[in-house]
């Protein structure tokens, strides 16, 4: 069979892994650090305003908690991971859950409230435009989720770093990952990364602060920088892959026309079909494993309140596209949609 999603993991995150090991030095440490500075110049932010985590929900919880998410309404789309609502749930805020825009995985964008923190999510590893007078107000409250989008730019500066936060997940099939789970945290502002960064932890601390253990492993770190290293091969092959089903005539999300300043990454390859079950069990006569991205009954808030949600929930097929898929596989893929 051939997976719809497969982590990339090749001797150098062994070597890693085992580095660690032998190391004897196995919780939060130097490599942490050195995860979250390779981070921070990946996405072009001075070193210290990374925070390791322990997977992408940890990092929407911190994102939420700096921003005083108990106090406040949180706005999120419908149609994403149900990370957002337990995220939501736990910090105690109000959820206000919002269509997505007609034909697009992305939020509708509209004004913020003072007391609304809005979680925006790239979905797919398609940015989503942030209008500059909303991300420049500073009484606005943005989380860009960046979970699915590592990499993407807008007007050339990475997601995550046009509103307060951004977080990331290095979930096993994610664009990278740091060996099954992880995440990590961002922010332009260094005072809210640094709040995060003192939650994350409560061992040898003198005062009588509330905190937790949100922290990331040693081997968990060592396994991020590989994969971090090797990132920028990685989308390109994505990149490729994607064109290859592009050129073979597949109507796929995207970003729209006449949206150049927006630079996505492929995540995933989302087909649009009249038919997507009858698409999924041809594929799947010939070895392939493709689903629907988002089924409609996963969709958070109730569904006559998010029509375009629910309408791309019936109607797209996500097909294999990570960087070990071969030329052949592509073509056993096409073979039977095309
Ligand atoms: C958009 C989005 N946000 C958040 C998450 C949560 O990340 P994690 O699984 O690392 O907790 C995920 C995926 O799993 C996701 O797809």
């Amino acid at each position: 069979m051939i997976p719809h999603n497969k982590p990339t993991i090749g001797t150098e995150e062994e070597l890693a892994a085992l580095r660690v090991l032998r190391s004897g030095l196995l919780s939060q440490g130097s490599e942490t650090e050195a995860f979250e500075n390779e981070f921070c110049d990946f996405v072009g932010l001075p070193k210290g305003h990374a925070v390791a985590v322990s997977s992408g929900t940890t990092s929407l919880y911190l994102a939420l908690w700096a921003l005083e998410g108990d106090k406040k309404t949180i706005s999120f789309p419908g149609y994403v991971c149900s990370a957002l609502r337990n995220a939501t749930n736990m910090i105690g805020g109000n959820e206000e859950i919002v269509d997505v825009a007609k034909e697009t995985p992305n939020i509708k964008f509209k004004k913020i409230k003072k007391e609304t923190i809005a979680i925006i999510p790239h979905m797919y590893g398609i940015p989503v435009d942030i209008p500059v007078d909303v991300a420049k107000n500073n009484d606005n409250n943005i989380i860009e989720d960046c979970a699915q989008s590592l990499g993407a730019k807008i007007n050339g500066i990475s997601v995550g770093l046009h509103g307060n936060a951004g977080i990331f997940s290095f979930y096993a099939t994610k664009l990278i990952t740091s060996g099954g789970h992880g995440g990590m945290y961002v922010s332009k502002d260094k005072k809210l990364a640094d709040r995060v960064r003192d939650y994350r932890e409560f061992d040898y601390r003198h005062d009588q602060k509330k905190r937790f253990n949100f922290q990331m492993t040693e081997i968990q770190a060592a396994i991020g920088r590989e994969q971090l290293k090797k990132l920028p091969k990685f989308l390109e092959r994505r990149e490729e892959i994607f064109q290859k089903y592009k050129k073979a005539g597949l109507e796929l999300l995207d970003v729209e026309r006449n949206q150049n300043h927006l630079s996505p990454v492929r995540y995933r390859a989302v087909i649009k079909t009249e038919e997507p079950n009858k698409i999924i069990k041809s594929l799947e006569s010939v070895g392939v494993k493709a689903i629907v991205p988002t089924e409609d009954w996963e969709l958070l808030g109730k569904h006559e309140l998010l029509p375009n949600a629910v309408e791309l929930s019936r109607k797209t097929v996500s097909l294999p596209i990570y960087p070990t898929l071969t030329d052949q596989e592509i073509e056993i893929i096409l073979s039977a949609i095309s």
